[in-house]
C-alpha cells in the first residue's frame, strides 16, 4: 500500500476531534505499519478482524474482516488461518475462541473491556436464576464467556427482536443491556407479541450519552434529517430515529440513502469514519463518541502481537465454560437459520 492511497480513503475522515483527521504525513508514517503487518500475517498465517469502531487505519488498511459482532462471529469460523487477531474487546475474542478452539485467539488491545460486558458475572446469574426458576435466559453477545455459560441463548443487536419473538417461552431474562431490552420490549409490544421481559442494569457508557433532547434539536435543525442509531441508545433515542440497527444494519441502511438527506449517526466514530470515507460527499452532521475500549487496539499493538504475541493477550478458557457458553451461541445461529 502507498501513503497516498491510504490519505485518499481516509481524508474525508473528521469525526471526532482533530485527533481523529488524517494528513499525508500522518498515513506516510502509518503505510510503514501497515505494510510490515501485511507482510508478517501472511508470513505468519494469521487472519486480522476488526470491529467497524476500531480506528481506520486498521479497518482500511489491515483488516482481512470487518463489521458487527454477529458478521465477526461467522467470519471467526470461516479462515482457514491457524491464528486469529482479533482487534476489538475481549468477549469478542473469546466468542471467536468459543467457536474455534483448536484455534489461537490473540486481542491486541492495551484496554479490550466492555462496560456492558463488566456489568455482570456468572455467579450473578446463577443467583438470578433462583429469583426467576421458569424464564429463558438470553444474553447479548457483549458479555463474558463465563455469563453465556450460564445462559440459554445468545443475541447480537442485529438478532436480538427476531429470536427473542420466536423464543417460545413468554417469560424472558434480557441481560445485561437495561436500554437495549427497553428498545426490545417497544419492538415486541409493535409486533403486537407479549413476553414478560426481566431486564438487567448493564449500559453501554459511548450509547447511553446520546440525549432525546438533543436528537429533537437537530430533528428541527436540519430538513430531511435521516436519524439512525444502534439499539444499545435510549428509548427515547431509538424512537426518534429512522432506523435502530446493529452496526453492519446501519452501513447498509446509510449505504441505500439517496445522497440528498443529511445524516445523524448515533454511535461510535468508527462507524461514521468508514462512512466518510466510503461516502465522502454525504453529509453527516453533529458528533459521535468515542469507545476507549476499541480505540485501545493501534496498528503498533497489533505488530507487536504478530511479532512476539505476549501470554496475556491471548484468550484462554476452562473447558467446561467453553463447551456451555458454544451451546449458548449455537443456539443463536439455530434461531438464524
Ligand atoms: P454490533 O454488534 O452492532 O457491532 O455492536 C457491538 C457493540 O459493541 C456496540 O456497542
Ligand atoms: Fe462495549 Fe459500548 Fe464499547 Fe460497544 S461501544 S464495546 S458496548 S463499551
Amino acid at each position: 500500500m502507498f501513503a497516498e492511497e491510504l490519505y485518499n480513503k481516509l481524508r474525508s475522515v473528521q469525526n471526532g476531534t482533530v485527533l481523529c483527521q488524517y494528513s499525508m504525513e500522518n498515513c506516510e508514517r502509518l503505510v510503514k505499519l501497515i505494510n510490515e503487518i501485511n507482510e508478517l500475517k501472511k508470513e505468519k498465517n494469521t487472519a486480522i478482524l476488526a470491529h467497524s469502531y476500531v480506528a481506520p487505519e486498521i479497518t482500511f488498511g489491515v483488516a482481512d474482516y470487518s463489521g458487527d459482532s454477529y458478521q465477526l462471529s461467522k467470519n471467526a469460523m470461516e479462515t482457514s488461518a491457524q491464528t486469529i487477531i482479533f482487534a476489538a474487546v475481549e468477549f469478542m475474542g473469546e466468542t471467536a475462541k468459543i467457536l474455534n478452539p483448536n484455534k489461537r485467539v490473540l486481542i491486541p488491545g492495551a484496554n479490550p473491556g466492555c462496560s456492558l460486558a463488566e456489568s455482570i458475572t456468572g455467579e450473578q446469574i446463577k443467583k438470578m436464576k433462583e429469583q426467576y426458576p421458569e424464564h429463558t435466559f438470553v444474553c447479548y453477545i457483549n458479555t463474558t464467556a463465563d455469563v453465556k455459560a450460564a445462559c440459554d441463548v445468545c443475541v447480537t443487536s442485529s438478532n436480538v427482536v427476531k429470536i427473542v419473538s420466536k423464543i417460545p417461552n413468554d417469560k424472558i431474562v434480557f441481560l445485561p443491556d437495561k436500554l437495549m431490552g427497553e428498545n426490545l420490549k417497544n419492538e415486541l409490544e409493535k409486533m403486537g407479541i407479549k413476553k414478560e421481559l426481566a431486564l438487567h442494569t448493564g449500559t453501554c457508557y459511548v450509547h447511553e450519552q446520546y440525549d432525546p433532547d438533543l436528537v429533537k434539536y437537530f430533528r428541527i435543525q436540519n430538513e430531511g434529517l435521516q436519524i439512525v442509531s444502534h439499539p444499545e441508545c435510549h428509548p427515547g433515542v431509538a424512537m426518534l430515529s429512522d432506523f435502530v440497527g446493529s452496526t453492519g444494519q446501519m452501513l447498509d441502511y446509510i449505504r441505500k440513502l439517496p445522497e440528498e438527506h443529511p445524516i445523524l449517526l448515533l454511535t461510535e466514530c468508527g462507524l461514521n469514519a468508514r462512512l466518510q470515507s466510503e461516502l465522502p460527499n454525504r453529509r453527516f452532521i453533529g458528533s459521535c463518541s468515542l469507545c476507549k475500549y476499541m480505540k485501545s487496539n493501534s496498528l503498533e499493538n497489533i505488530l507487536q502481537t504478530l511479532k512476539e504475541p505476549d501470554k496475556a493477550k491471548e484468550v484462554k478458557l476452562d473447558a467446561t465454560v467453553l463447551a456451555a457458553a458454544k451451546r449458548c451461541i449455537d443456539n443463536m445461529f439455530a434461531y438464524c437459520e
